[in-house]
Parts: structure tokens; sequence; C-alpha cells
């Protein structure tokens, strides 16, 4: 009894030890200016193809760019790999967010979300622009998704992929302005070669 009640002691100390150093090893490691400038370089750097200036356009309409697209994002995340500056890991979130939109768009909607019945929900239900992410809401989105229901080669089965679109798009909203103020943290300058 008295050896299991020693051993339990060892375990407690044990416990919070790993549970303290835990905490230190995940603490963010603090970041330089230059460091995330460096970081934001090397992501843009990892960019081969001139069709990544369309980044922020997807998904695209035409599905073969699209998905040229896409192959192009993974390359890019890929070859920047793990980073330390929440702002590459926005950049990269983002990137990713993108993707997911694109492949999910074409996968599950394309045939019913054409440019049409896109142009008529925004008209209907108003304009998404990325400007204010409080647009994006569950009021908005019944207007959506009812306007969605009407039109042509739309059906039932097209409301639950569109309302994962929906709160997808809200996510890359969101995550467009945190990157902005990141990058302003940051002293980020942009640079484009592509
Ligand atoms: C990075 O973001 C995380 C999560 O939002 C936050 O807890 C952390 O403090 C940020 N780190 C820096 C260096 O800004
Ligand atoms: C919800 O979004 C609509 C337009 O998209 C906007 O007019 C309305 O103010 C928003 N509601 C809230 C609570 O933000
Ligand atoms: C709707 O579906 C029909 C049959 O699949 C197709 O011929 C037509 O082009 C589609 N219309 C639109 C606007 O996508």
């Amino acid at each position: 009894m008295k050896e299991y009640q020693k051993m339990f002691q060892y375990f407690l100390i044990l416990l919070f030890s790993s549970v303290a150093f835990g905490q230190y090893v995940t603490e963010p490691p603090a970041v330089t200016d230059q460091q995330c400038q460096e970081e934001y370089d090397k992501i843009i750097g990892c960019v081969r193809a001139p069709i990544f200036s369309k980044v922020d356009d997807m998904p695209l309409p035409d599905q073969n760019k699209n998905q040229e697209l896409v192959d192009e994002i993974t390359h890019v995340l890929d070859c920047s790999g793990h980073l330390n500056c929440n702002s590459s890991k926005l950049l990269q979130s983002y990137l990713s967010n993108q993707r997911w939109i694109s492949e999910h768009f074409h996968a599950t909607l394309s045939d019913c979300l054409t440019v049409e019945a896109d142009t008529e929900l925004s008209n209907q239900c108003g304009v998404l622009h990325d400007d204010n992410c409080n647009r994006f809401n569950k009021s908005n989105l019944k207007c959506h998704t009812t306007e969605l229901e009407k039109q042509p080669n739309c059906t039932e089965r097209h409301v639950e992929p569109y309302v994962r679109l929906y709160w997808a798009l809200r996510s890359r909203c969101v995550m467009a302005h945190q990157l902005k103020l990141e990058m302003d943290r940051y002293h980020i300058k942009e640079k484009r070669n592509f």
C-alpha cells in the first residue's frame, strides 16, 4: 500500500512536470519582422505558375484551370512546409481553404451554381463582399439556400453542399482580414513573382 502511494506521488510529479514542460514547449516562439518577411518570401518563392495570380478568384468556372491552380496550391504548401509566424500560417490556411472551396465546388455544385445562378443569388440576397464578414450570417444563408433551390438544375440535394461552401467563404473572409492585420503587424512587404 505504501509502495503504491509512493508510486502515485511520483506519478503526480511526473504528470505536473510534463504539463508544465508541455506548456513551455508549446509557447509560440518569438518571431521577428525579418523572419516573418523571409517566411512570406519563401511561400511566394514556391510559386511557379502564373495562374497563381487568380488564387483569390477561386473557384474558377473553368474546371481545367481550376485544377491547375489547385495543383499549384498543393505544390506551394508542400514546398513552403512548416513555418513559425502567424502571418505565414494564416497565408497557408487561406490557400488551403481556397483549394478546399474549389474542389468542393467542382465536385458538388458546379452543375447548379452557374454564373447566372450566382448572380441571381446576389440580386436577391445581397452581394457578399469580403469587406464585411458579418454579411455572412444565418439569416443571409437562409435567403441563399431558399433562392438556390429555385435555380434551374438546383435541387434539394445541393443545399447541404452549398451550406458548407457558404461557411468556407466566410472563413476565407475572416482569414483574409486576419492575414492583413498580421502582415501589417510584422511590416511584411508583398512581393509577387507571378
Ligand atoms: C499566433 O496566434 C495564436 C492563435 O491565434 C496566438 O495565441 C499567438 O499569441 C499568436 N502569436 C503571435 C506571436 O502573435
Ligand atoms: C446579416 O447579413 C446581411 C446581409 O448579408 C446584413 O444586412 C445583416 O445586417 C447581417 N446581420 C447581422 C446580424 O450582422
Ligand atoms: C441543366 O441541366 C441540363 C441537363 O442536364 C443541361 O442540358 C443544361 O445545360 C443545364 N443548365 C444549366 C444552366 O446548367
